[in-house]
């Protein structure tokens, strides 16, 4: 429904290819989805002022995720060439930088009424997401994060948008603030779950579905929950860093650095414990709706659809 309100100029073409590209590859489009469902339980029809801004959330997120990739130095996104290994990374940087433009150009388009909060929260979400970006990069290079630090960081890196999606939809149907700030919570919690699901499947996740490579996370050092989690829970803190921090320069070296790495999480008991922490937090995202109104049910059913997520 909002891939009708997007329109990119023509051109150049070498500008404006890549965001065509990333949006016509696929992606769930969770972020709209989220946004227009809970602008639904107030019971209206959305109209393009509503379905403009609901699409500059998609269009902000795969910007994000076109700069990600350089970031990552990931090779397959939605299970096509990211923009970087398809073009090259000087244009990935000039179309994610555009993509971001344009997102702002529908966000405008929200209703006068809350135009300006609909704006200030996603200039202060985007911002986030900027600074939960660094602090995934930051701890790369950083020994001991620990879980605090690490929800923190996909906090921010992820749940605020997800938060931010949510709550626009209740200030888009013109819902009372704490039921805004009730949607808000909802989303954050559940933006948590989304991003522990996402460093499960990067690690145990099918590359077809998931569209992703498997073990992207391990091969970059990426402090994941799983790797907070071994870190946690292992008895030799020495032998799972020195299987973590090995450099690898051959795609042999890195299939076996992923296992290795893999079996001392299957030792510890981390993806059974990964799944429990996606559902303790979906747990919490429903609890934050008690203070809506409203019929809840599709927000219930939203997040189980997320939670069951395999891609
Ligand atoms: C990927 O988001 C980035 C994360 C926050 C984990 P999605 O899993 O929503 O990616 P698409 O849009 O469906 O490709
Ligand atoms: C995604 O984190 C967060 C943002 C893009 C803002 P990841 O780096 O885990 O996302 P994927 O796994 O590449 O989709
Ligand atoms: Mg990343
Ligand atoms: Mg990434
Ligand atoms: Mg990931």
């Amino acid at each position: 429904m909002i891939d009708k309100v997007i329109n990119f100029p023509a051109e150049p073409a070498g500008l404006y290819d890549p965001l065509r590209y990333m949006m016509q590859i696929g992606g769930k489009r969770i972020r709209p989805t989220l946004c227009l469902t809970a602008y639904g339980l107030y019971g209206k029809e959305p109209g393009p002022e509503v379905l403009a801004p609901a699409a500059a959330l998609e269009v902000f997120h795969s910007f994000t995720l076109i700069h990600d990739d350089i970031m990552d130095r990931s090779p397959l996104r939605r299970g096509m060439p990211t923009v970087w290994k398809k073009w090259n990374e000087d244009t990935a940087i000039l179309s994610g930088d555009v993509m971001l433009i344009e997102a702002y150009k529908l966000i405008v388009k929200a209703p006068a009424e809350c135009r300006t909060a609909v704006l200030d929260l996603f200039s202060t979400t985007a911002e986030q997401v900027c600074e939960g970006q660094q602090f995934d990069m930051e701890f790369e290079n950083k020994e001991n994060v620990g879980m605090d630090e690490y929800s923190r960081m996909i906090g921010l890196k992820t749940a605020v948008l997800l938060a931010c999606s949510a709550k626009m939809g209740g200030l888009l149907a013109g819902a009372p603030e704490a039921e805004c700030e009730a949607l808000y919570r909802y989303g954050y919690e559940l933006g948590m779950a989304f991003q522990v699901a996402d460093d499960y499947l990067d690690a145990y996740g099918d590359e077809k579905v998931f569209g992703k490579p498997i073990g992207g996370d391990i091969i970059n050092g990426k402090k994941s929950w799983l790797t907070i989690r071994a870190l946690e829970k292992t008895p030799d803190r020495a032998a799972f860093l020195q299987a973590f921090c090995r450099e690898c320069s051959t795609q042999e070296e890195r299939s076996r650095k992923i296992l290795d790495v893999k079996a001392i999480y299957d030792r510890l008991g981390i993806a059974a414990q990964a799944r429990a922490e996606v559902l303790r937090y979906s747990d919490r995202a429903l609890e934050a709706l008690t203070g809506i109104h409203a019929d809840i049910t599709p927000l219930r059913n939203f997040a189980d659809r997320l939670i069951g997520r395999a891609k």
